[in-house]
């Protein structure tokens, strides 16, 4: 294990050396056609979200000053019209080619949102995969104690309360192809774009969405039931501030 506290970036680092792979590794998926994909869930249970509506009165500016990491959180589940808004603005398809409000490396839409059911509530407790294309919660097959979740978050003491845990994913495939080494970058830049619209969002539905990047992440991978080029990038914590 390297001391070197940094060590991803530099193995990842483009310079003259590195250059010419990236370049070429680009160029060759885009010839062989490396496509976007967003994952589903098809067979599963399915709850369908209502679809967000417009809303003329909320500021960007009141939004951006008023996010805030609250460490103490309502355990109530969003109503199934502030989760369709929250899930539908941060992360809904609004393009083509599955795009969405998250920017994403090479169109790829390589990010995978997981929302865990810590408390009761309309939604059954356990883990959910927001289905992108269909506005819908697809059911896993995962553990449904919230103490097997909360348990997996290193800093579950640093907070109290939630009532979703947030959990983006990076399916490494397409991206790894395209991009070689710099995929591993790539996906924790797109997570951090996804992760702050979820944190704006909430805040704009006097919610909050607490980031959180201490996780273990192969057990929270296990957990989950994610393909072995799946990585667990990003968990966040999710409730209304009390
Ligand atoms: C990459 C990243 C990882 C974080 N991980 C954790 C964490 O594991 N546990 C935690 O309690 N807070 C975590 N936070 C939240 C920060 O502690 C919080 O953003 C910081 O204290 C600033 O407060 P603010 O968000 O209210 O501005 C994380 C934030 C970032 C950006």
């Amino acid at each position: 294990m390297s001391h070197d506290p940094l060590r991803l970036l530099d193995l990842t680092r483009l310079d003259a050396a590195t250059l010419p792979a990236f370049r070429d590794g680009t160029l060759d998926a885009e010839a062989a056609g490396v496509e976007h994909s967003l994952r589903r869930y098809p067979g599963h249970p399915q709850v369908s979200l209502p679809a967000p509506k417009r809303r003329r009165l909320v500021a960007l500016d009141a939004v951006l000053q008023g996010r805030r990491s609250h460490r103490h959180l309502d355990t109530a589940q969003p109503s199934p019209k502030a989760l369709g808004t929250l899930l539908g603005l941060s992360f809904g398809v609004n393009g083509s080619i599955g795009r969405g409000p998250t920017p994403s490396a090479g169109g790829l839409q390589s990010m995978c949102l997981y929302a865990i059911a810590l408390t009761p509530g309309w939604l059954a407790q356990g883990a959910w995969h927001y289905e992108r294309e269909a506005h819908a919660l697809a059911q896993l097959d995962a553990p449904t104690d919230p103490a097997v979740w909360r348990d997996l978050l290193v800093s579950s003491r640093q907070f109290e309360g939630g009532a979703l845990l947030w959990i983006i994913v990076g399916d490494g495939r397409a991206i790894g192809r395209k991009y070689g080494a710099r995929a591993a970058r790539f996906l924790l830049l797109e997570a951090g774009h996804l992760m702050q619209t979820l944190c704006l969002v909430s805040t704009s539905l006097s919610l909050c969405t607490l980031p959180l990047g201490g996780v273990r992440d192969d057990e929270m991978a296990r957990a989950l039931g994610l393909m072995a080029t799946d990585r667990v990038l990003y968990a966040g914590v999710c409730g209304r501030p009390v």
